[in-house]
């Protein structure tokens, strides 16, 4: 769509648009904001550049958008508990973030959006690719449409299939693990959720946090689990963005799913993560 106020430049044809010329650390007109929260459904992901945001600004931007939720298994900062610190250092191994995942699936009412802010990047590498899950959904036949439909997903926190979320704190010394006795959280959503702001279906469903389909057994549940998240990181689905420090990501987990690729061994990556409350699936 055209916008009046904004520069917008899509990453790739599938999802994903940088726009540029914006300053998010003051206050956005309500049309400028408009335009933005308008990209964000247009293009699922956006992404600023040269951004200057100290938590509080940060935390006012992603306010625009709704209340905020709290992540439950990392110390927020003390200053913004909203707000929690993705870093890996240049001796961490474990990667935050690096399997293909809608953020907090497991929770009955998982958030709309995740705000991401550079403040330290690799040389080159660290960059997050995303997937728009709705563009997955439409490539379905409509056979596969048919089956889908009504089918519950049982999404946990408990990430077993990469060894546990206890274990995928272990050599990430930098980030500080809590609640780890409620790893076992979990939620069930319809597999084929519909966008509760443009009424588009997309498809909801990853490897790590869905464990299992209502009324099915594993045997049966898993190979349709792992086809339908295979398909959906097919190339075509998804994009790809590099940071600078100063950069800002805006993604819409209604719709989409991301990774954080880990290629930046002994080097520095840290992250400031916010996320907007969302509705409970349906
Ligand atoms: C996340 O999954 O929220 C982390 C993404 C990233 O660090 O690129």
């Amino acid at each position: 769509m055209g916008y009046q106020t904004l520069d917008v430049e899509p990453c790739s044809g599938a999802m994903g648009a940088v726009i540029h010329g914006v300053d998010l650390s003051g206050d956005l007109s309500n049309q400028a904001f408009d335009e933005i929260h308008q990209a964000f459904l247009d293009h699922k992901a956006i992404f600023f550049h040269h951004q200057e945001l100290d938590p509080h600004q940060q935390i006012a931007f992603a306010r625009r958008f709704g209340p905020l939720s709290i992540y439950p298994f990392i110390e927020g900062l003390p200053e913004a508990p909203e707000a929690f610190e993705i870093l890996k250092t240049e001796s961490d191994e474990r990667n935050f973030g690096g399997a293909w995942h809608s953020d907090m699936s497991f929770a009955t009412t998982p958030p709309l959006g995740t705000m991401l802010y550079a403040q330290e990047v690799p040389e080159a590498g660290g960059d997050t690719m995303f997937c728009n899950t709705a563009l997955a959904y439409n490539a379905l036949s409509d056979g596969m449409k048919d089956m889908l439909d009504g089918l519950v997903g049982i999404y946990s926190a408990a990430l077993k299939g990469s060894g546990g979320r206890a274990a995928a704190f272990k050599s990430a010394t930098a980030m500080t693990a809590k609640n780890m006795d409620q790893v076992e959280m979990g939620a069930e959503h319809p597999i084929v959720r519909t966008h509760p702001a443009t009424g588009r279906k997309a498809l909801y469903v990853g490897k790590g946090h869905t464990v299992g389909l209502k009324d099915m057994t594993e045997a049966e549940s898993r190979p349709l689990i792992d086809f339908l998240a295979d398909h959906c990181v097919r190339p075509e689905f998804t994009c790809r963005f590099r940071w600078q420090a100063g950069s800002l990501a805006l993604w819409d987990n209604r719709c989409t799913m991301h990774f954080a690729v880990d290629d930046y061994p002994g080097q520095r990556r840290r992250m400031r993560r916010l996320t907007i409350e969302g509705d409970k699936p349906f």
